[in-house]
């Protein structure tokens, strides 16, 4: 049983029914609207036809009533409005005996002064729409919007059966009955919280999986399983969820309770609201996350699955590759729900810039061709456009919206860069943030891409017949493992690479094993040990055995494997050094002792796997992410580069100053909340410099109107006080801090503040504690920091 019960449709004339209960008398239903959810989303298009007509009707009743004369308008509001007579109760006019078979949203319009049927009112019409005095016509539409709203919900009331759901419907009804009373905006408060509800959403994951998982595939492949995770997007968005009950018998404990909070969510915040405009609508991937993901994935990948197949043929031919698609990218998004620590459910993980941006480039230059494709699916599914609210906001694209706000940079700067990046034919290719041999990375990669080499895991088994194919490649591994090294019996090598518990990754090019790594999974001990690794002479150092350790590291994550050890004799590790591996091993000893084969003469070295990481496509990543670094560096660097003056302050005296007076370094874009925050840092300053200078005019112009700044009022001579600058190398005065002031030197208060600072320091180091002069310095003191206290200025 679904929740998607929701159409009502007014094809009979009113009989001018002032209560919900009224209204569903006089209007028939939708016929098949109320069907399962099952049914709706696998079963056919007949359904969705009727779906999508109802919706449109729905809209089609609005607008006639939008369209109605204003006398006719407001009889409709009148009946569900409270008299405004005082002491009087009724909460809406009721429409005569005589007249109630007449239709208020036909022809039929009340006189203002007819009075109410209820006899505890009787009041004229004209009292129950006193307050509706001057009301704009569009708020007279919105409140009318809500009351066919409501009168959509009541019925749909009446047809559900499932008692859940039906209690969302009436605490909806209520809730629009009561906006309707006090013409208040609804809005939707209580224990279900405020959507989003869950972090990563289904969306954001879903781009990320395309990337985790996918981003190995060539730029075409790629574009289609985005558009593959579009269609499913539009899918689950368009999807009936089945009630709580209906799914008592297959969801644990756990998740049943958790189904039963999130089908409430999306029935209030989703399924409602797509029918009942006056509710703010949400989509369910934008909205929930990994936990309803998993509650209904198994079902709804299958009739997804299902649907792809039986409309297949209703695919434009080039578009098919997306059903053809579909279970690769259905098994993977599995995958990654079962798992515990997937990063696509990492509310911190997210695909590179360069990735978001490309897909988004891409996405955009191929619109109309992906809207007669992905929307297909979805339009057999439930398609909204038809039939969506007139005034529902216009929907963004899901890619963009996944990407929002995910940029630090404005998009249009990084695309410069890429395109400048792209463009250029000098690009750098000696790395300086990641010294690996770049091409040799791409050459490999490009061999891989036009299948000269492939990668295979092969192993043998004792239970399943092993086709000739492996045995020939586990013979072949075994002769270049052997060859490349030799210190090893042949006779182990060979007992390794054909034991079951083994397996090894084999690179083959012609169809013959070139090179291998033999490797035994512990997965109870979250570890795979690494046995033997090598590439055949001829082709070594071209780049074959850093990428077969990627393969491996990225064949292991997605096993839920985190580490990888080996025991490298001493030719090894320089090799396992450069592939990330360390003689610091990082997992405690009864992990892997006991497990792995141990050696007297090797040393045991370990990777740690990140799952974030695809490592095959590690280094291109980190190329790519440098250079539109290096270019946007340089665009910085020409837009802001600026020859100023030095800094002079030094050799006035001050020992040290704030990093943010140093000129020209905001315009660079340092930003103070750059540096973490300490507990003695003074406060912020005002981001004005013009009210900052004003607060210190007015500091100033008081200290020096105090009773003991006389002293300082201006520099001390050397006919007054002539071993004065024997003693005082850096003097100070109110007169000078002035003239500062004016030449805009106060960029900031610690500058402002060193320089009050210098004046009473001096005072006190040249004059004794009991003359008149050092009382004036620290009385002045204390008066001046007062007065910065009172501007905001002093430290707490
Ligand atoms: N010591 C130090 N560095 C080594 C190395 C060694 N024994 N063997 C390879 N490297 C370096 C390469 O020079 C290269 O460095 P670079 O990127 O800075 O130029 C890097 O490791 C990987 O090069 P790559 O081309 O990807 O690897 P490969 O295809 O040459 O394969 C081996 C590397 C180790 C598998 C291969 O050299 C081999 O089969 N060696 C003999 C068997 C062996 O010692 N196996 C390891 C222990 S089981």
């Amino acid at each position: 049983m679904s929740g998607g019960s929701l159409i009502t449709l007014k094809t009979q004339p009113s009989d001018a029914a002032n209560s919900a209960n009224a209204a569903a008398q006089q209007q028939q239903t939708a016929n098949g609207a109320a069907a399962s959810s099952a049914q709706n989303v696998g079963g056919g298009n007949a359904q969705e036809g009727t779906r999508q007509n109802s919706l449109q009707r729905i809209q089609q009743r609005k607008q006639k009533v939008f369209s109605l004369p204003v006398s006719q308008k407001l009889a409709k509001l009148s009946m569900y409005s409270a008299c405004q007579t005082e002491g009087c109760r009724c909460t809406g006019w009721k429409t005569p005996q005589e007249n109630r078979h007449r239709d208020v949203e036909s022809s039929y319009c009340p006189e203002f002064s007819e009075e109410c049927r209820n006899v505890s009112c009787r009041h004229p019409l004209s009292a129950h729409i006193a307050h509706l005095d001057g009301i704009s016509n569009s708020s007279m539409d919105e409140l009318l919007g809500a009351i066919i709203d409501m009168e959509n919900l009541f019925m749909s009331m009446q047809r559900v059966e499932d008692e859940d759901t039906k209690k969302v419907y009436l605490y909806l009804f209520r809730l629009l009955r009561q906006c309707v009373l006090t013409r208040q905006h609804p809005t939707i408060r209580g224990p279900l919280g405020d959507p989003p509800f869950e972090s990563p959403c289904i969306t954001k994951a879903v781009l990320s999986l395309v990337f985790y998982k996918f981003n190995h595939l060539n730029p075409t492949e790629l574009q289609t399983m985005t558009e593959v995770a579009k269609t499913f997007l539009n899918f689950l968005n368009h999807y009936n969820f089945e009630s709580p009950s209906a799914r008592r018998g297959d969801l644990n404990h756990e998740d049943a309770s958790n189904y039963k909070i999130n089908y409430t969510r999306w029935l209030v915040f989703c399924h409602v609201p797509a029918f009942c405009n006056s509710l703010r609508q949400f989509e369910t991937s934008l909205v929930f996350g990994k936990t309803l993901l998993r509650t209904v994935f198994q079902y709804m990948s299958q009739q997804l699955k299902k649907k792809c197949i039986s409309e297949r043929d209703r695919f434009p031919e080039d578009k098919r590759s997306i059903i053809t698609l579909m279970p690769k990218f259905l098994e993977g998004l599995k995958a990654e729900l079962l798992k515990d620590n997937s990063p696509i459910w990492d509310p911190n993980y997210r695909p590179p810039n360069a990735f978001v941006i490309q897909q988004r480039k891409r996405h955009q230059e191929a619109i109309p061709a992906t809207n007669s494709g992905s929307s297909v699916v979805a339009a057999n599914g439930k398609r909204s456009s038809a039939g969506e609210p007139v005034n529902k906001r216009a929907k963004k694209d899901v890619l963009e919206r996944i990407t929002e706000n995910q940029d630090d940079l404005p998009t249009e700067v990084v695309m410069r860069a890429m395109k400048a990046v792209s463009e250029s034919k000098t690009t750098n290719k000696a790395e300086i943030l990641f010294p690996v041999n770049v091409s040799r990375d791409e050459n490999v990669k490009a061999e891989e891409q036009k299948r000269a080499i492939e990668f295979h895991v092969v192993g043998n088994s004792l239970t399943k017949p092993v086709d000739k194919q492996t045995m020939l490649w586990l013979l072949g591994l075994q002769l270049v493992f052997a060859y490349q090294l030799p210190e090893m019996p042949r006779e182990y090598i060979s007992q390794l690479v054909f034991d079951t518990k083994h397996k090894t990754l084999a690179l083959i090019k012609e169809n013959q094993p070139i090179g291998g790594i033999c490797f035994r999974p512990f997965p109870t001990q979250g570890f795979t040990e690494i046995v033997f690794c090598a590439v055949t002479m001829s082709e070594q150092v071209k780049g074959y055995g850093t990428h077969l350790m990627n393969h491996l590291k990225d064949y292991s994550i997605q096993r839920g494997i985190k580490h990888l050890l080996t025991f490298a004799d001493c030719d090894a590790i320089g090799y396992f050094k450069k592939q990330g591996f360390s003689k610091d091993i990082k997992l405690a000893r009864p992990v892997y002792a006991g497990y792995i084969k141990e050696y007297d003469s090797a040393t045991l070295m370990h990777c740690e796997l990140h799952p974030s990481i695809v490592n095959t496509q590690f280094i291109a990543v980190i190329r790519n992410q440098s250079e539109i670094l290096k270019e946007l560096i340089a665009q910085r660097h020409n837009e802001v580069q600026k020859v100023r003056p030095g800094l002079t302050c030094f050799k006035e005296g001050l020992p040290s100053i704030p990093v943010e007076s140093i000129p020209g370094l905001r315009e660079i874009g340092w930003k103070p909340q750059m540096r973490p925050a300490r507990a003695s840092r003074p406060l912020e300053e005002p981001s004005d410099p013009e009210k900052l200078a004003s607060a210190f005019a007015s500091v100033l112009q008081s200290v020096r109107q105090h009773n003991t700044a006389w002293p300082f009022l201006r520099p001390v001579t050397a006919a007054e006080v002539p071993d004065y600058y024997d003693h005082i190398k850096y003097p100070m005065d109110l007169k000078t801090m002035g003239e500062r002031l004016k030449k805009g030197y106060y960029q900031t208060r610690r500058l402002f503040m060193a320089d009050m600072a210098r004046i009473f320091t001096n005072c006190r180091f040249y004059n004794s504690p009991d003359t008149e002069y050092f009382r004036c310095a620290n009385s002045l003191e204390r008066y001046f920091q007062t007065k910065m206290r009172e501007l905001g200025l002093w430290d707490k």
